[in-house]
């Protein structure tokens, strides 16, 4: 019996890695502008590393990590997301020491125990950007709307940035309790999980998808409320420098995000296109993550998409490229003459094909327009004899009689 691929890990086969590279390259364009340099980090690492900056009463922690004992006895982990590890190869290799302030994106794969299906899978892709060394709102707004202007770039207007602050050390605690407080009179209605987290991640009760937990948090003290001067401040300037980008957002109090080192803003870039599986690009600010790992009081803020959601996004779309032209050739001479002129062409740097198998004109001239190639060229005796052939373009029919040149066919090709 095939041995079939594991649940939640995914083949991208062609006709879909089109896309994903087009996702790709958009992205190192559009980040280039705005000044962010290619990091490649492990897809392994300590445990402990998720566990210190993901957070103990995560999900991801909890339930989701790939998590196993190597044969060093070592306990290591398959990263479920990719900013823990560039903030540890930053302070690993003393990144700041020349300058705090980096601009880093990363691209790979992440790995979540999570339960699959559309939009949500076990083995899955991120591209993310992480900044450091920067108070400043002027690299949240900057940082937002680079995220936009990629999406804007993929011709994608839909997904809705939404924004929030969590605070900071000094003033989220003081919601906490008040969310607390809040619960604690309706404990009773809240689903297993979220009472459970009750007293170590109260606010995931806020963005809990069970009937029971939306009921029971209708009406609950909202953090934008609970920010200390400093955050309230930071949270209306990002605000502020985001209107004088002309960066459209809605303000989404509820937001908690799923990871623990967040600080001030973070923000959701949610589609109702994917069904339940809503944010397509995700992040925030980390301010004390840096200094949690053992690094410097270096501050950051980062964001990551999920690469398979935006590809569902352009699932109606083609990136596959077309072959320039398809030589259709009868006869052993003729076929040796199409081999050598489409080696003399792709060489030249235009992609062509050729009949490998001897078929017969029809099934050839099936098979150029099963390509989708924009020319077609058939060479036969007579076009030996010539020295000519016509090329055809294969949308109007028109054929121009060209040398069987590839330097005469390659500035028909264009
Ligand atoms: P996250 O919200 O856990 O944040 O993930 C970011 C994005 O990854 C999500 O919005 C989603 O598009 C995609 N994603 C997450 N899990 C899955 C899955 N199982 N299947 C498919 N796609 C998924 C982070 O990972 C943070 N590290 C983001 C960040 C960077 N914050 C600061 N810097």
């Amino acid at each position: 019996m095939a041995i079939s691929g594991i649940k939640g890990f995914n083949d991208i086969l062609p006709g879909e890695v089109e896309t994903w590279q087009t996702i790709e390259k958009t992205a190192r364009r559009v980040f280039s502008c705005y000044g962010f340099s290619e990091i490649r980090v492990p897809i392994l690492e300590k445990t402990e590393l998720f566990c210190r900056s993901i957070g103990d009463a995560t999900d991801i922690v909890e339930k989701e990590m790939y998590s196993f004992v190597d044969k060093g006895e070592n306990k290591v982990t398959m990263r479920p997301e990719g900013t823990a590890s560039v903030m540890r190869a930053f302070i690993e290799h003393k990144l700041y020491a020349a300058d705090p302030v980096n601009k880093l994106y990363y691209m790979g794969p992440m790995f979540r125990y999570e339960r699959p299906q559309k939009g949500r899978y076990r083995q899955f892709h991120q591209i993310g950007c992480e900044v450091t060394g920067v108070t400043d709102p002027r690299i949240d707004a900057q940082l937002l709307t680079m995220l936009c202007h990629f999406f804007g770039e993929l011709g994608l207007t839909e997904p809705q940035l939404q924004i929030n602050s969590l605070g900071c050390p000094e003033c989220r605690p003081v919601y906490r309790q008040a969310l607390q407080a809040f619960l604690r009179e309706r404990l009773d209605q809240l689903c297993d999980d979220c009472r459970r987290r009750y007293a170590t991640n109260p606010l995931r009760a806020l963005d809990c998808k069970s009937a029971g937990c939306k009921e029971a948090t209708v009406g609950a003290p909202s953090v934008l409320e609970h920010l200390c001067a400093g955050c309230d401040d930071h949270f209306a300037r990002t605000r502020g420098y985001l209107d004088a980008l002309g960066t459209g957002y809605g303000i989404n109090e509820r937001m908690v995000r799923g990871l623990d080192y967040y600080t001030r803003t973070t923000f959701e870039l949610v589609t109702g296109l994917l069904g339940s599986q809503s944010a397509v690009a995700a992040g925030g600010r980390y301010d004390g993550l840096v200094s949690d790992l053992g690094g410097p009081a270096i501050p950051g803020i980062g964001f990551a998409m999920g690469v398979e959601r935006v590809a569902l996004l352009l699932a109606d779309q083609k990136f596959s490229k077309r072959p320039d032209l398809f030589i259709v050739a009868l006869g052993d001479e003729a076929q040796l003459e199409a081999f050598r002129l489409c080696g003399a062409l792709q060489r030249k740097g235009f992609a062509v094909e050729i009949d490998y198998e001897g078929k017969s004109l029809k099934s050839q001239m099936r098979r150029a327009d099963k390509l989708n190639a924009r020319y077609s060229m058939v060479i036969g005796g007579d076009e030996l004899a010539r020295g000519t052939a016509p090329l055809k373009t294969m949308d109007t029919g028109n054929p121009a009689e060209v040398a069987l040149s590839a330097e005469a066919i390659g500035a028909l090709l264009g």
